[in-house]
């Protein structure tokens, strides 16, 4: 357990946008190091808010905030079964040393549905955007309302989900808003499986085969430190590897670190490994860097 003197008091729990608003500006000048999430928490995230509290250690306080956002979620996917631990969640803000946590209601957050909202932009169209039409249009746009709500100097985002981070890098950029971005390591089950919230609906079956996604990652990247730079010999080794462990892969690409453009011949610098693969009805998310 992790906890500073400093801020080792109970943790606040904030349910609506009045009171966040009031303790936003009780706080006063100490920079807030925010970590965003739908609940259902794991070591994963423990990772991201344990690095803001030593963040926030220098001068700061930790907030988090749980919300299951609907707009990010299309019509036929897991919103309604999405794991809601609450109590679960808040043991482990606490544990992980959160000072707040905002944990707001549907109709707190969207009280009138929600005509405005945030076009993620090229970035935001392929890969997850491609396979899930809407789902970063919903993420910038209850981001972008958090951001407002919570105003942090510092939002700490998990590698895990890559486009993700760089969309919400380029939202703020874009929107000129006073908010550094950090991504934390994804953190790994010990057969390398990136940490998941959905990883519970895997059956023991399924979880047994799961740990392919990383495996396949790996050796793609050897074939790179090797010297390897052709993309397609390097996503055929990661479609192979994946589909023989029972996975359908969505993608396994080799993509500009930057643009999310598939490379198409040579990888060059900066380079990411991006897959996304179904097991049963659950898709796995997982990347690695080539440095
Ligand atoms: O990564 C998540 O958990 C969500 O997409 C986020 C950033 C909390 C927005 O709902």
């Amino acid at each position: 357990m992790y906890r500073s003197s400093k801020y080792d008091q109970s943790m606040k729990i904030y349910k609506t946008i009045a009171d966040l608003r009031g303790y936003r500006q009780s706080t006063g000048p100490e920079k807030i190091i925010f970590v965003p999430t739908m609940g259902a928490l794991h070591e994963g995230h423990g990772s991201l808010v344990q690095m803001a509290r030593k963040i926030a250690d220098i001068h700061g306080i930790v907030v988090a905030s749980i919300f299951v956002n609907p707009t990010q979620f299309g019509p036929h996917e897991d919103y309604h079964k999405y794991p809601r631990p609450l109590e679960l969640d808040m043991d482990h803000l606490r544990r992980w040393g959160a000072d707040a946590v905002f944990v707001p209601s549907l109709e707190e957050m969207y009280p009138d549905g929600s005509a405005i909202s945030i076009d993620p932009g090229p970035l935001g169209a392929v890969l997850e955007g491609a396979f899930r039409p809407g789902h970063f249009r919903g993420v910038a746009t209850v981001v972008t309302k958090l951001l407002n709500l919570v105003q942090p100097a510092v939002m700490i985002l998990g590698q895990k989900d890559f486009q993700q981070q760089l969309i919400l890098r380029r939202l703020v950029a874009d929107l000129n808003m006073p908010v550094e971005i950090i991504t934390a390591p994804t953190i790994r089950e010990p057969d390398g499986l990136a940490m998941s919230s959905r990883n519970r609906y895997l059956s023991a079956s399924q979880r047994a085969c799961a740990g392919a996604i990383y495996q396949a990652l790996c050796a793609a990247r050897d074939h790179y430190r090797s010297g390897q730079r052709d993309a397609a010999t390097l996503q055929s080794a990661m479609y192979t590897l994946i589909s023989k462990a029972g996975m359908e892969v969505q993608y396994a690409l080799a993509c500009h670190a930057e643009t999310l453009t598939a490379f198409n011949g040579l990888v060059s610098s900066p380079a990411v490994l991006l897959v996304a693969a179904r097991l049963g009805t659950t898709r796995l998310l997982d990347n690695m860097l080539l440095e």
